[in-house]
């Protein structure tokens, strides 16, 4: 922008300006009375509407899919991508604070009059960016595979021992091909049977080494069909 830009902006400033009216009380004013609509139209719906009510919480439930609302789906996708523990902080907290204080101090470091998104490129092309990216971590998080259901294939002896790891949870420790927790707390077992024999699976599993929860309370039955399901994995 030039000096004669500069001086036609200002002119043009000054001459808005005078037409213009006081923030308080003319802006206040049209903020108070649509903040009132709003909420009372609010209250008047819960009244005569009410809220729906979901199923009643059941904490014995193993098939209970955990998702965050769909507002969330990026950041949900986002803790995905990050895989080591170390930078999930980063990633939560971290990146979106730098993010907001950006924001904060946008007019102190972008002095540019220009309001025309063309001629602005580096602000419009990082909105935008930001928007796609946005978009595309909702999409991921919305088709992303549940965390109680193993998509890998298996033969179907072994289905019934499948759909026990799938939905006790172990999903949130350990990951089956693409299912479940990469770089979780627990191994990897995508090929847990070419590297553990039959019985010591079975007996991890029961016990429960280190930190892992014991799961003999599956019974004798269960334990033999996921037992006899993860050294199938090879
Ligand atoms: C709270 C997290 C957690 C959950 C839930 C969990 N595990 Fe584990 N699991 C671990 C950890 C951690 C280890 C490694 C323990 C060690 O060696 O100290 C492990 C080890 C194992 C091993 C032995 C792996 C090897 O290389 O010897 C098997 C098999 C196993 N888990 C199966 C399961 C199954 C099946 C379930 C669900 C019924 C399950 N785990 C649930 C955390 C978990």
């Amino acid at each position: 922008m030039n000096g004669r830009e500069k001086e036609e902006y200002l002119r043009e400033y000054e001459q808005l300006k005078k037409k213009g009216k006081a923030f308080f009380p003319y802006a206040i004013m049209k903020d108070s009375v649509m903040f009132i609509l709003v909420a009372a139209v609010l209250v008047i719906m819960s009244l005569v509407m009410g809220a729906e009510q979901g199923p009643k919480a059941d904490p014995t439930t193993t098939t209970y899919v955990p998702r965050p609302e769909w507002y969330f789906f990026f950041l949900f996708e986002l803790l995905k991508v990050i895989k080591s523990p170390e930078l999930v902080p980063v990633a939560t907290v971290g990146i979106p604070t730098i993010c907001m204080v950006l924001l904060l101090l946008l007019p102190f470091y972008d002095r540019g009059p220009e309001r025309i998104p063309w001629k602005r490129p580096i602000a419009s092309i990082t909105g935008v960016m930001v928007i796609i990216a946005m978009a595309y971590l909702t999409y991921l998080g919305a088709a992303a595979g549940s965390p109680s259901e193993i998509e890998l294939e298996t033969k179907p002896q072994y289905e019934q021992g499948k759909q026990i790891v799938a939905q006790s949870g172990c999903l949130a420790c350990h990951a089956i091909g693409e299912n479940g927790s990469h770089g979780g707390l627990g191994p990897d077992l995508t090929e847990i049977g070419s590297m553990v024999p039959r019985l010591a699976i079975k007996r991890s599993v029961a016990v429960g080494p280190g930190i892992m929860p014991a799961y003999e309370g599956l019974g004798e039955k269960k334990l033999n069909q996921v037992a006899d399901y993860l050294a199938s994995l090879d």
